[in-house]
């Protein structure tokens, strides 16, 4: 349902610090695929995301998605296919709107309503029915703005945003890395649930290789801008962490040099 071919994006182009962080890559991704990403500081993990979700043009290469040419569509047109969730709680949702103006935004555009704020008793009994599932109480809580919330709650928020909306694909970078241990659980099991639930294609980025091991069908690794290891669930499902890192060193010649990995291993 996704196909990436030749992917190329450079920083800096024609400059003395030209950096090129997405080195010719082929991806295909097919309908119902949960891919975790883990790869070396650096490794072009966010910039494949951000290619993918039109955030900025690309040197090289094509992104097919439902049979559309979306390389060149910007940001805001491919977030009507694509929803996001990023390592900032504070980046998804608006905080000085209400939970249910936020979320019901979110539903409009699933609906393609644009921007459709009646907010009628039968929108709230779905909002509520969609809030009860994240089980933070949040149903009980409306009409309260969402500056009031905790990093947690607003992160399950928004990933409870990015599913209602019926996004064709699911972009998740790091989206626990910001929150305490116990929440970071929380939001894990739920994002597992929401994809499930509602079998949507989904592609993570994760810091945590046992995550990594554990969540989706299929694990990528990058490194210097390429996907080194693309595993699929069979192989995946015999994976441990210490043959994650050996593979690794293989492939780069050298260890494994993300801070953040390492010290959640
Ligand atoms: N917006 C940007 N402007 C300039 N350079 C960038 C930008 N985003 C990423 N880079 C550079 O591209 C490379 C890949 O970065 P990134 O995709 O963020 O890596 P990762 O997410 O795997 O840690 C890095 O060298 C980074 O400094
Ligand atoms: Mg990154």
């Amino acid at each position: 349902m996704l196909k990436i071919k030749n992917l190329e994006k450079i920083f800096y182009r024609g400059t003395p610090n030209e950096n090129i962080a997405i080195n010719k890559i082929d991806l295909t991704v097919n309908e119902g695929d949960f891919i975790t990403i883990v790869g070396s500081n650096g490794a072009g993990k966010s910039t494949l995301l951000n290619s993918i979700a039109g955030v900025f043009p690309v040197e090289n290469g094509t992104i097919i998605l439902d049979n559309e040419d979306i390389t060149k569509k910007t940001e805001y047109k491919c977030a009507q296919k694509i929803g996001r969730v990023f390592q900032n709680p504070l980046a998804g949702t608006s905080p000085e709107m209400t939970i249910e103006e936020n979320l019901s935004l979110a539903i409009s555009k699933s609906n393609n309503l644009s921007l459709k704020w009646g907010l009628s008793k039968h929108k709230r009994e779905i909002m509520r029915k969609h809030l009860e599932k994240i089980d933070l109480g949040l149903e009980k809580r409306l009409t309260t703005k969402v500056k009031l919330l905790s990093g947690g709650q607003r992160q399950a928020l928004t990933l409870l945003m990015a599913t209602v909306a019926n996004p064709r694909l699911l972009l998740l970078d790091e989206h626990t890395a910001a929150l305490d241990p116990a929440t970071a659980i929380k939001i894990k099991n739920l994002t597992a649930e929401l994809v499930n639930e509602n079998n949507i294609t989904t592609l993570m980025i994760t810091h945590n290789m046992e995550d990594a091991i554990k969540m989706g069908n299929r694990l990528i690794m990058m490194d210097g801008g390429k996907i080194i290891y693309d595993i699929p669930a069979a192989e995946k499902a015999d994976l441990t962490i210490e043959k994650l890192l050996k593979m690794f060193e293989i492939k780069h010649g050298g260890k494994f040099n993300n801070d953040r990995m390492l010290l959640s291993v």
